[in-house]
């Protein structure tokens, strides 16, 4: 789990001290040239997570899941960000394994309550090559005590939780981190 230590945003570096209204213009960002091939990322989402924006907004927030990927396909101009969201576990299973051969680099998973009971899901990532970050919206180990277990964890590569929607633009900054080792 990455730990908050403080407001959830990016690191300093050169830019640190440009004030809010100037960072669009100070980060630079790569637009990708007629023909590049953009690293290709999946963001999915499992059981519930459709309802985003109304379901317990007390715990996930009155964000929306489309104004979470309009931000992050805005900020990320570099990647080409599918989604998919299932309720059905199998589903899910399914849309990993076409990941495997689509030429998806890594994938950003909330799988909502299957985390803490699918085992399914823990073989499905196991037999995966591309990296597969846990994410969760709300701080699970400060919830209910089923949900501070997680199944799926051990085949993934890392697990970020607790920051909101802005779990996901973490995730998404893991993934890079790992496709620049
Ligand atoms: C969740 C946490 C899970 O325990 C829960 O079942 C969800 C959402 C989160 O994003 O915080 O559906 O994955």
């Amino acid at each position: 789990m990455v730990r908050h230590n403080g407001p959830a945003g990016e690191s300093g570096g050169l830019f640190f001290r440009i004030p809010l209204f100037c960072r669009t213009f100070a980060r630079p960002v790569r637009q990708a040239v007629p023909g590049e091939t953009l690293m290709k990322i999946l963001i999915m989402n499992g059981p519930n997570l459709n309802l985003l924006g109304t379901r317990e907004p007390g715990i996930y927030g009155t964000g929306t899941m489309d104004e979470c990927l309009s931000g992050l396909r805005r900020r990320y101009a570099d990647l080409e960000i599918d989604y998919y969201q299932n309720n059905v576990e199998g589903l899910l299973i399914d849309r990993l394994q076409a990941a495997m051969t689509d030429g998806t680099a890594g994938v950003v998973l909330n799988a909502g309550a299957y985390t803490h009971t699918s085992v399914a899901l823990h073989d499905a990532i196991r037999a995966m090559r591309i990296p597969v970050i846990e994410t969760h919206i709300s701080n699970v180990h400060t919830r209910e005590e089923f949900r501070h277990r997680s199944v799926i964890a051990p085949a993934c590569r890392g697990v970020i939780c607790g920051f909101g929607l802005d779990s996901y633009r973490l995730a998404v900054e893991a993934l890079r981190a790992i496709a620049g080792e």
